[in-house]
């Protein structure tokens, strides 16, 4: 199943089930995942890794639903995670502990005792202050930590400036041009097991190049500092792998580009950690809304739809694209361009602008697309809108993952 979405007599469906179907009991605005999808995108993974040892460890902040995480675990997955909220809801979902990353530039004394706790297979450091804290913890408990340190390796990503991280003046990672001596140092702690490098260039990459750029300079850096002694046993390439947002967009494809760094990786005697979210989650969740209002002021129309910046603010925060298609195409429709947007007291709040697309009239449905990462992630309560629903579906099955927030729920330790 390529992203699980399809019209089957001009209804739209996810798997085997009617997106109507589902808005009906559910209400909207409400999101919609495909078990299938998420798991062959795993699986692509996986399978293209098959003959090197590899850790696929998916992006929990792409998508923290239960389910998804239930899912993945089930398969076999483990998980990078960025804070102890997102390791409780990996162990909640039954998670493997030795198969997790904890990366991120801000980890916290309590988070770091926690995953240490749990034995995690290892974290990505991003400072000198870092690895002494985490030496300082681990001696504590007279346990060794694993850690890599996370290298900035200087390429540009080539994305969005929010989501690219690679680049010498960006907050993430230690400077390749010092990393060495950073080892150097941190190599004299006791109870770090220094036996990693890792890297997270950027998100939502649609040339895979820069990646394999840093690869290549990862590579380059683990040898170095065999040669030094130090016993490199794994590498962590990050995520980023872009996938298709518009029709038009060459995404690459998970198979081929896992296939690419089995190639640079075979017999190096390395185990290979990657932390794909979006390319896993992204096209395997839409938002389904519904039209409440159709309106033109001045000579703009306007869709007025139940979903807002406050469910998906990736329109918004990024300028991104969502194609946004009718749960019931009609050629009878036509088409109209229009700004789709939500109602949330603020301009920025659109799902799209200036786009063509059907001419849905008020009660109609719609699908906002590719958006199962990063999307109910970042919903807010913003208006105070009780966040929504979430559903998964497998083939002809389906369930509410995430129950629609209510107004209690709303001042909830308030
Ligand atoms: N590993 C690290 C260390 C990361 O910082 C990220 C994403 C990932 C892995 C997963 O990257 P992915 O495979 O999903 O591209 N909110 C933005 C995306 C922020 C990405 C942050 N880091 C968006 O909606 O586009």
């Amino acid at each position: 199943m390529e992203n699980g979405f399809s019209y089957v007599d001009n209804t739209l469906y996810a798997e085997g089930v009617a997106l109507a179907d589902i808005a009906a009991r559910t209400g909207t605005p409400c999101y919609v995942y495909s078990a299938g999808s998420i798991l062959s995108k795993y699986r692509a993974y996986h399978e293209a890794l098959a003959d090197v040892p590899h850790r696929i460890c998916y992006a929990v902040k792409a998508n923290f639903n239960l389910g998804v995480l239930r899912l993945l675990a089930g398969a076999g997955a483990g998980f990078d995670i960025v804070s102890g909220g997102e390791l409780y809801r990996v162990l909640k979902a039954g998670g493997d502990p030795s198969k997790i990353v904890f990366s991120g530039v801000g980890k916290t004394a309590a988070e770091i005792e926690f995953a240490l706790d749990q034995r995690i297979f290892s974290f990505n450091c991003e400072s000198e202050a870092e690895l002494a804290l985490i030496d300082a913890l681990a001696a504590r408990r007279a346990i060794k930590a694993r850690v890599a340190i996370r290298v900035n390796p200087d390429v540009d990503a080539a994305t969005h400036p929010y989501i690219s991280t690679g680049l010498r003046n960006h907050k993430f990672g230690v400077d390749i041009a010092e990393v060495e001596r950073v080892y150097e140092r941190a190599r004299r702690l006791p109870a770090l097991a220094l036996e990693g490098v890792s890297c997270h260039i950027g998100s939502q990459l649609l040339d895979t190049d820069p990646i394999i750029e840093a690869v290549d300079i990862m590579l380059a850096l683990a040898g170095r500092l065999r040669a030094r002694g130090i016993p490199i046993r794994h590498v962590d390439f990050g995520g980023g792998l872009g996938i298709r947002y518009k029709p038009e967009d060459e995404a690459p494809e998970v198979k081929r580009f896992a296939a690419a760094l089995r190639e640079k990786v075979l017999d190096k005697d390395l185990e290979v950690t990657v932390e794909p979210g979006r390319s896993i989650v992204g096209e395997a969740g839409v938002l389904v809304t519904r039209v409440l209002y159709r309106k033109r002021t001045g000579r703009k129309e306007f869709i007025v739809v139940d979903a807002s910046m406050s469910d998906l603010i990736r329109p918004a925060l990024y300028q991104s694209h969502h194609e946004i298609i009718p749960l019931r195409r009609s050629p009878a429709l036509g088409t109209v361009v229009a700004d789709v947007v939500g109602p949330v007291c603020e301009s920025g709040d659109f799902l799209a602008r200036d786009r063509e697309l059907a001419n849905v009239l008020p009660g109609d449905l719609l699908a906002v697309c590719s958006a199962g990462a990063y999307g109910f992630a970042l919903a807010s309560n913003y208006n105070s809108r009780p966040r929504p629903a979430e559903v998964l579906v497998e083939g002809t099955a389906w369930r509410v993952v995430r129950a629609r927030e209510s107004y209690a729920d709303l001042v909830r330790g308030e």
